[in-house]
């Protein structure tokens, strides 16, 4: 076989065959063949497309390309879930408790952020002691012994799209449904869950911006789940704002122990119920109504809290964060941003409050980046709601107010204003089963 020949025949429209596409993914993971010749059959597939064979083929070999983790201890009972990213999206540590503490077993692998969207990993590390890198053993056990465990990728999982991606970033070829698909499921798969539930967001800040290419590549993700015999079922949810007020690591994560204490926060409720509703009705076989039950009464019986701060415990976190903020890392400069006009906030370009979180130190530009896990962003107001003149849309949080004046005219140039009430957007578009 010769790669220049896979290249032409991706190239013409033509589909590859299973084992073309196994020679490829080998190749390219050994070595053998070069990054040039990677590179243009990613474009080639950029404008081609796969079809859903070549996709879920794609996707094995990556999956089969390093170590993958063997789950099959916890019988039907393992399930994972993955969003494709937001801007305040803290659902993994709400999610993740209560679904351990209705009998789930959560044995997650998890990653930083990067770019304008966080990453678990760093929210869990701004609680003092977290320990996010776990030995596989003491993982596994720490599974059994209490339904969960989440860590930094500790096995060599799906080396294939790591090379992939990293390619993909520079060669202007993401942005293909079929690349995408394979390279998250290649992780999802590789990573030994029986059941799986995709967060697919859709809107300003995520990935995916319009409903049309959510909806492919939900599609296309369950396609491939499915192939490989997993449960799988996205769920499409909306990110044209911020989930929830707190954005930054540790902002974040108190907010997500609010939620667990039953405190308000709507919006963020509502897509965590649904999101462990429909991870429990995979792993159970329970209806989704009999799940968003024991969701509920799993937060407000204190369940899904005591769960959380087992788990906290168990990685080496100090518990009594949950109840004294003051033990998170505090910032050293703060500042109330006011608005400028009244009306009703019309839009708020998501991406871009991410952006400017990583600008106050919350995220990384680049991979190397160091964090500021103190430092982050609290809307008081967010799209829908009406703000008087001088009334405060927003707080800064960093640990130096250097950046504070462009974060603050960055910030408002993000919001559109309007001088009528809006229809509220949904939160959750669809599950697809
Ligand atoms: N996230 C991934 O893991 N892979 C992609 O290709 C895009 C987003």
């Amino acid at each position: 076989m010769r790669m220049v020949d896979a290249i032409e025949k991706k190239r013409d429209g033509g589909e590859l065959s299973d084992e073309e596409i196994r020679w490829i993914i080998q190749g390219y993971t050994a070595g053998s063949i070069p990054d040039y010749q990677m590179s243009a059959f990613a474009m080639a597939v950029y404008f081609c497309g796969m079809s859903g064979r070549e996709t879920a083929a794609m996707t094995n070999a990556m999956s089969h390309s390093g170590e993958t983790m063997d789950l099959s201890r916890f019988g039907n009972l393992s399930v994972d879930k993955h969003s494709t990213g937001g801007v305040g999206d803290k659902t993994t540590l709400i999610v993740a408790p209560v679904v351990a503490a209705l009998g789930g077993k959560v044995a997650k692998m998890t990653g930083r952020g990067l770019g304008f969207t966080g990453g678990t990993a760093d929210k869990l590390e701004s609680i003092p002691g977290f320990q996010t890198a776990l030995p596989i053993d003491a993982f596994l056990k720490q599974v059994e012994a209490i339904g969960i465990a989440v860590v930094t990728q500790s096995a060599d999982l799906a080396p294939a799209d790591k090379k992939l991606y990293a390619l993909r970033d520079v060669t202007a070829t993401v942005e293909s449904i079929p690349l995408i698909a394979s390279s998250i499921m290649s992780k999802k798969l590789a990573a030994g869950a029986r059941s799986i539930v995709l967060d697919v967001t859709v809107g300003s800040g995520a990935f995916c911006k319009t409903m049309d290419r959510a909806e492919a590549l939900a599609n296309e993700m369950i396609g491939i789940g499915r192939a490989s015999g997993r449960r799988v079922a996205a769920v499409i949810t909306d990110m044209d704002v911020p989930l929830g007020h707190a954005i930054g690591n540790a902002l974040e994560v108190q907010e997500a122990i609010r939620v667990l204490r039953g405190e308000p926060c709507p919006d963020l409720r509502a897509v965590c119920t649904e999101l462990a509703a429909t991870m429990l009705s995979l792993c159970h076989g329970w209806e989704l109504a009999q799940s968003r039950e024991k969701v509920s009464a799993t937060i407000s019986g204190g369940a899904a809290l005591n769960k959380f701060k087992e788990w906290i415990a168990r990685q080496g976190g100090d518990t009594r964060c949950v109840d004294d903020f003051s033990l998170f890392p505090q910032p050293s400069c703060s500042r109330d941003i006011l608005s400028p006009q009244a009306g009703c906030i019309a839009a708020m370009d998501t991406e871009h409050v991410g952006a400017i979180c990583v600008s106050l130190g919350a995220g990384r530009a680049k991979k190397d980046d160091t964090i500021d896990p103190a430092a982050g962003i609290y809307l008081h107001k967010k799209t829908g709601d009406f703000v008087q003149k001088g009334e405060h849309i927003a707080t800064l949080f960093a640990t130096k107010s250097d950046g504070f004046q462009e974060a603050e005219s960055a910030l408002l140039q993000a919001l559109t204003w309007s001088t009528s009430a809006l229809e509220p957007h949904p939160l959750i578009y669809k599950t697809l089963q």
